[in-house]
């Protein structure tokens, strides 16, 4: 079939976008101290760019005749973002550095998909990654930089 792999490593994005939104939401719920009335807002950006790229990913798996998942039981199948029970003892810090390990992994699965569209020739998801991967990128320097960190790399 073609596109298969892309395919695949489409839905594997579409699975840790909408875990990463699960996590981003429930420390945006649970927060407590220092910082509050900051970050709790500023996490509704954060939703809003995960939310918007899940679309984005999913509408475009359609288009190259995939079939995105769609039920909490497939994106806790496929995920690679691990899936914790809400708690209100985190520190603000553990909180940011949660969601950052999230986006790292949407790092990590928007370059395998890079790689992967550039294999089999899809040059417009290819493109369209590539982009995404960016602003993924940019997301990763600003909370990292919030945490008093470099972005890092490979880690
Ligand atoms: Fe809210």
């Amino acid at each position: 079939m073609r596109y298969e792999k892309t395919q695949k490593i489409m839905n594997q994005i579409v699975a840790d976008l909408t875990q990463a939104h699960m996590v981003v939401h429930q420390h945006h719920w649970y927060m407590l101290g220092h910082r509050f009335i900051k970050i709790h807002f500023y996490l509704d950006h954060v939703m809003e760019e995960l939310a918007d790229q899940q679309d984005e990913v999913a509408e475009r798996l359609i288009e190259i005749n995939g079939s995105p998942i769609s039920t909490y039981e497939e994106v806790l199948a496929l995920t690679k973002i691990p899936d914790r029970k809400g708690n209100w003892e985190l520190s603000m810090d553990e909180r940011l550095e949660l969601i950052l390990q999230a986006y790292k992994q949407l790092r990590d699965d928007y370059e395998e998909g890079i790689k992967i569209t550039a294999e089999e020739g899809d040059d417009s998801t290819n493109d369209m990654l590539i982009g995404l991967h960016t602003a993924i990128e940019k997301r990763i320097w600003i909370i990292a930089a919030e945490l008093g960190e470099r972005p890092g790399r490979g880690e």
